[in-house]
């Protein structure tokens, strides 16, 4: 069974689907790759990996029969084995929780990397249907409200899972510094929840996914390489603060 992934989090725009999106990017030259935009209605994966024209179908449609190999996108780079990219609905219709379990379980097994790109909020209930040992990565910028929601959402995803980590997005360590952004021993103690990773604000990564790029340089996907390694299980050491 392949490794499952859920990111989320409590505030919105903190950066889940750059962070899905170049964290796939990572994966994909050494393993097979689906990532699944949960955003219903208001997808961006299919934009952000400029794979939009190639769209057809979607999560709802794969939930109601259509074969997945017909309903993904592929984000092609000559470096990746498989990325396959799933829509969200454009609709807002409720998923249908028992056919998502299963469909998670099935493509878990197809996959060696799964991950569920999911809107901000307080709704998991499809978060909790998940695999049981899908890790939950909660995406936090090291500021005093996103890490207070940050606190939030840890405790509603420890109703169901032990399996939660915390990626620190956007870090800024002039303005860490200057103590605008709360220090990385201070978001963890805030929130409670064991640090998996550090992604600098970084430009290459916000422009790879504005104009609809996979992203392969800059300061930000040297740190998604990292995590990539890390979440696959490899022992790879933080950097120390200055160097992110
Ligand atoms: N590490 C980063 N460095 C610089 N800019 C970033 C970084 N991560 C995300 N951004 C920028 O932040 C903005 C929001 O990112 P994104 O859409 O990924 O957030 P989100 O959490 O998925 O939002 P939503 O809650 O609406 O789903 C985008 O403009 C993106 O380019
Ligand atoms: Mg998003």
């Amino acid at each position: 069974m392949g490794k499952v992934f859920a990111v989320t989090s409590g505030k919105g725009g903190v950066g889940k689907s750059s962070f899905s999106s170049g964290l796939a990017c990572a994966f994909a030259p050494s393993k097979s790759v689906l990532l699944v935009d949960m955003d219903a209605g208001l997808r961006c994966l299919d934009l952000m990996l400029g794979v939009s024209e190639e769209l057809v179908f979607d999560l709802s449609d794969v939930l109601l029969g259509k074969p997945l190999e017909d309903s993904v996108c592929t984000v092609k780079d000559k470096k990746f084995k498989t990325f396959h990219l799933l829509a969200a609905p454009t609709d807002t219709n409720k998923i249908d929780i028992f056919s998502f379990a299963a469909f998670a379980k099935e493509v878990a097994d197809q996959y060696d990397i799964v991950i569920f790109d999911f809107p901000a909020g307080v709704d998991f209930s499809l978060a909790a249907a998940l695999p049981k040992d899908t890790m939950h990565l909660i995406v936090v910028n090291p500021d005093v409200v996103c890490i207070r929601d940050a606190a939030g959402v840890g405790e509603r995803i420890a109703e169901f899972s032990d399996n939660i980590r915390m990626i620190l997005n956007k870090f800024n360590f002039k303005l860490v510094r200057n103590g605008v952004y709360k220090n990385i021993d201070d978001s963890i103690d805030k929130t409670g929840i064991q640090l998996a990773g550090i992604v600098p604000f970084c430009e290459h990564l916000a422009c790879a996914v504005a104009v609809g790029r996979p992203v392969n340089k800059g300061r930000a996907f040297k740190a998604l390489k990292r995590i990539s390694r890390r979440l696959d299980g490899e022992k790879v050491r933080l950097p120390k603060p200055k160097k992110i």
